[in-house]
């Protein structure tokens, strides 16, 4: 028996026992040449991994799986790796959105059905964080992140290129005429020049400081780059400390408490973090029973001031962060100002503070200080209305300030066909003082919610010099997009939200600083389309997940997890098989 094992583990149930059932587990397990002590009560330590060719923002995780099993094997413990289906934004059709509800349920059934006491997440593209963390806090077992990490800055002419953001650019000035086929074909192998996830403070960078700041990862787990030596060395380190975490019996459910969302919405504010954040920590403070709501996600970010000056919402890049102190710095500019619950658990044993109250920051245009912000008011706009009566956001540091107090005329598109086949029309009456509106692109409308919701301006207005509109819709935007766009109305229109009646012509009033999201319309006029509103076919219908996911999943307001997935179900195994 190893010399620091003080008491029996969930993996005992499985390696501890001397009879046929043990042979069994161990005998098998043993065809890999583990030694036959290794099965001696140590604590087993799963490594997630969602290492995939397919989702190449993941396709250097198993270098990272093999160090963190060093650390394991150092701490004494047993690293085993498994994988989990992996979600890539850049590939996968529909939306990647779609599979997040289904890729914690593989973590969360792996994790429980197996001899596994403690779990590392290896994770980085969008929706493989958020469906990890899910799933080990549905397990409730000791669990440490270690995010994948972003690539280095695009470098394109000598100009820094941030992923998505600068394409975005590109493909608008393709559009308007002003940038050839064959620089944008040039761009293209500028942008993503090493191995990590997208580069800017998109849903991928978002979701890394997020893991950070709620206390599950290593500090600096957000910022270092993918390919630097100390990213291999805070593996590492994670390898040791799951093993801590396990003989401590430190679970998920103790690190993830009110006071660690409430520090990670006041970070995401610091950080002008993506909107899709706002989804993904509802749907884990939902698995751990943490009350959570649209309005703590406005109440706590809005006096926080936006410091972090990268992409989409400024200029620079993930890698001038790391070099300029990372979220620890944040951190202890928060704690200063008494935004920062101090006394928060991380896995690394400190408290949050004690973690971040000496961070340095090296460059004070990268993280300014909190007397020169980039925002003053950064945070999430939680706006309603007769348009969303249960809510919609707006990220006010990506928005034109000219937009944010607008009325305008409505300009509908029934589904993002109606969009694609309308929007580029030249005979469309729209100008720029016009509100683009589009429907049937929530959760499920579109079944995952796609990032559409920063639709494209229409190339008429384009090539006149308009760079921005508002823009309303049930869907959501990529991390990396920016605009004076409302997203994530509540209820969708396909469930017959108020969106699902607006109509070409309606007066639309959008105040920000009100909150308010409105259409010119009274209550019973809005009754009296519904009446007769009718809801269009589900592609869903056909069979399959995507079945089981339009039949259970839940408004973005709800974190559009599943209804049957909110909750943690623990890790006893609910019968033994042999
Ligand atoms: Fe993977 Fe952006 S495509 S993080």
């Amino acid at each position: 028996m190893h010399d620091k094992t003080p008491r029996r583990f969930r993996s005992a149930a499985w390696f501890g026992k001397i009879d046929k059932d043990g042979f069994i587990h161990r005998s098998w397990m043993r065809n890999q040449g583990l030694p036959a002590d290794v099965f001696d009560g140590r604590p087993v330590i799963g490594i997630c991994n969602t290492w995939s060719e397919l989702t190449p923002c993941n396709a250097h995780l198993r270098t990272l799986a093999e160090r963190v099993k060093r650390g394991v094997w150092e701490a004494g413990g047993l690293p085993l790796e498994f994988p989990v289906t992996s979600t890539g934004e850049s590939n996968i059709r529909p939306t990647a959105m779609l599979y997040r509800n289904l890729v914690s349920m593989d973590a969360e059934e792996s994790i429980r059905a197996n001899p596994i006491d403690g779990v590392v997440l290896l994770v980085g593209c969008d929706k493989t964080t958020p469906a990890l963390v899910m799933g080990a806090a549905s397990c409730d077992v000791p669990a440490l992140v270690v995010s994948g990490g972003p690539m280095l800055n695009g470098k394109y002419r000598g100009e820094d290129i941030g992923s998505g953001t600068d394409l975005w650019r590109f493909s608008e000035e393709v559009r308007a005429g002003t940038m050839s086929v064959a620089d944008f074909g040039e761009a293209e192998g500028c942008m993503s020049r090493s191995a990590g996830h997208c580069m800017v403070m998109g849903t991928a960078s978002t979701m890394a400081s997020m893991v950070e700041a709620l206390g599950l990862g290593l500090p600096q787990n957000a910022a270092t780059p993918a390919v630097d030596s100390r990213r291999l060395a805070l593996a590492h380190e994670a390898g040791r400390r799951i093993v801590d975490l396990v003989r401590g019996d430190v679970r998920i459910s103790t690190v993830l408490t009110r006071a660690a969302f409430e520090n990670a919405i006041r970070v995401n504010a610091a950080l002008g973090g993506s909107t899709n954040a706002v989804i993904h920590l509802l749907a884990i403070a939902g698995r751990v029973g943490v009350p959570l709501t649209l309005d703590d996600w406005d109440r706590l970010g809005h006096d926080v001031p936006t410091l972090v000056d990268l992409k989409p919402s400024g200029q620079f890049l993930m890698e001038d962060f790391y070099y300029a102190g990372g979220l620890p710095a944040v951190l202890r500019a928060l704690g200063e100002q008494g935004l920062l619950h101090r006394d928060a658990a991380t896995v690394n044993g400190r408290t949050i503070w004690e973690n971040s109250r000496d961070a340095p920051n090296w460059n004070g245009e990268v993280i300014r200080p909190l007397d020169r912000p980039v925002v003053a008011h950064g945070g999430i706009a939680v706006l309603r209305g007769n348009l969303a009566p249960d809510g919609a956001v707006l990220k006010p540091s990506a928005a034109s300030p000219a937009l944010m107090r607008h009325r305008g005329r409505a300009v509908v598109f029934e589904n993002i066909e109606h969009y694609k086949t309308r929007v580029a029309d030249p005979d469309l009456d729209v100008d720029e003082r016009c509100v683009l509106v589009l429907k049937n692109c929530g959760p499920r409308g579109y079944p995952g919610m796609p990032e559409v919701g920063n639709m494209g301006l229409p190339p008429k207005l384009l090539r006149r010099g308009v760079t921005d509109m508002v823009r309303i819709s049930d869907a959501r935007m990529s991390g990396t997009a920016y605009g004076t766009v409302v997203l994530h109305a509540c209820p969708e229109a396909a469930v017959g939200g108020p969106l699902a009646v607006v109509r070409d012509g309606d007066m639309i009033e959008l105040d920000v600083d009100k909150r308010v999201l409105r259409v010119d319309a009274t209550e019973q006029e809005l009754a009296r389309r519904l009446a007769t509103w009718r809801p269009s076919e589900s592609p869903a219908g056909a069979g399959g997940y995507p079945q089981l996911y339009t039949r259970h999943v839940m408004q973005a307001d709800r974190g559009a997890d599943f209804d049957f997935l909110l909750g943690c179900r623990g890790h006893e195994v609910p019968r033994e098989s042999h």
